[in-house]
């Protein structure tokens, strides 16, 4: 039987993207994920358990185990998700990006390629998942990224994903690989790695601990609720054309600390504490070097596959401040890289 085959899937969107799938689709699914530091096996431990997943740990740029999943899982789909995805990491060390996220790219796609002799769009997939990082940033008054806009990646990672970009339409249009690639704006929801802006907030402003705003904090990304990037990850496999490139962003355009205030109130509200506690605990730091300025994105192309966003940062902030609150164990357990060890001996095939 033929696998839809999902790397990253113990990561952040993936974790998501899997329980989505396996909820609403019959897509026999396989995991592929390294276990780094930000992917882990608590959340999709279940399905595993269950029988409706299967997991493997491995690595992307490795050849043979990718091919080895290829044939042994029939793979005639995939979601590729596994990556460095953070950007203040990247600054500080860049090497391991440019060997996930472009030589794992092109192991996979290698893979794919030899898998699939016939390349028919009709049985065969590719879904490369990246960035609205690679056009770089937008001044106040440009109109938001579209599928035709140049690539101007600013930091490592951006760079790192836009090669892997180039990498995924190269082969299709050389070897007609049924390729799509997606652009997605900044996720927020549950099992985020407590690194980047939202879970660091929320987790912060619970301990009582100082909040790192970059800069003045007037810098704007487009938030988008991970339920819907998965929704229109979906629907891009299920209903787009290879070939085609779809943005996906809900047009939540808010500023840093516009968001990090109203995480603020919400979690003094959450926690019954006086108003402007933890507004208190902000701090002006210094800006992140190449800090990009304004990220917004048009979704025109994947709405025209039918998807539309159903959430916004003021609809699902106080859920999702719930969900952080609430498993703060997991918070601690996934920055210290506790679970993993025993994660991985339950649950790894
Ligand atoms: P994440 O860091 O939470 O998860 C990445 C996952 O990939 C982890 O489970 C990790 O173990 C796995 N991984 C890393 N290196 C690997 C390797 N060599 N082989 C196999 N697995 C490996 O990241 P995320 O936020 O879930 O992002 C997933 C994808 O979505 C990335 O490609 C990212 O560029 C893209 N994306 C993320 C966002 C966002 O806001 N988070 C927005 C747009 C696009
Ligand atoms: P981040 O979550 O790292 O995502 P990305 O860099 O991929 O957009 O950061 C989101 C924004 O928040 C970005 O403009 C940098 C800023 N930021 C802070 O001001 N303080 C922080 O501690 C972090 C992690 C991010």
């Amino acid at each position: 039987m033929n696998s839809l085959l999902i790397t990253g899937g113990a990561g952040f969107i993936g974790t998501n993207l899997v329980h989505h799938l396996a909820a609403v689709t019959d897509h026999r699914i396989v995991v592929l994920d390294a276990l780094t530091y930000s992917g882990d096996l608590s959340g999709i431990g279940p399905l595993i358990k269950s029988g409706r997943i299967e997991f493997i740990e491995g690595d992307v740029a490795a050849p043979e185990t990718v091919t080895h999943v290829f044939a042994r899982h029939q793979v005639d789909r995939v979601i590729h998700l596994a990556a460095e995805s953070h950007v203040d990491r990247s600054i500080a060390d860049a090497e391991q990006f440019l060997r996930t996220n472009i030589t794992g790219t092109y192991v996979l796609l290698e893979a794919a390629r030899a898998a699939w002799p016939d390349k028919d769009p009709a049985t065969t997939r590719f879904v490369h998942v990246s960035t609205d990082e690679v056009f770089g940033d937008l001044g106040a008054q440009d109109a938001p990224f579209g599928a035709n806009d140049r690539y101007r990646p600013s930091s490592p990672y951006a760079a790192s994903k836009a090669s892997s970009d180039h990498l995924a339409r190269a082969w299709q249009r050389t070897y007609g690989l049924p390729v799509m690639v997606t652009h997605c704006g900044n996720n927020y929801g549950p099992w985020q790695f407590p690194e980047k802006l939202i879970p660091l907030m929320i987790l912060n402003a619970k301990d009582g601990a100082e909040l790192p705003v970059y800069g003045d904090g007037r810098q704007i990304r487009d938030w988008i609720h991970v339920d819907d990037h998965c929704s229109a990850l979906r629907y891009v496999l299920e209903r787009g054309t290879p070939g085609h490139t779809y943005l996906i962003g809900a047009n939540c355009e808010r500023t840093n600390i516009g968001l990090v205030e109203q995480i603020c109130d919400r979690v003094d509200q959450a926690l019954q504490r006086p108003a402007g506690s933890a507004r208190a605990l902000i701090r002006h730091i210094n800006d992140r070097p190449g800090h990009d300025q304004r990220y917004a994105v048009d979704a025109s192309t994947t709405h025209a596959l039918g998807w539309r966003a159903a959430h916004t940062p003021e609809t699902a902030m106080a859920g999702v401040i719930e969900w952080y609150l609430d498993h703060d164990r997991w918070c601690e357990n996934i920055r210290s890289g506790e679970y993993r060890g025993w994660y991985r001996s339950q649950y790894s095939s």
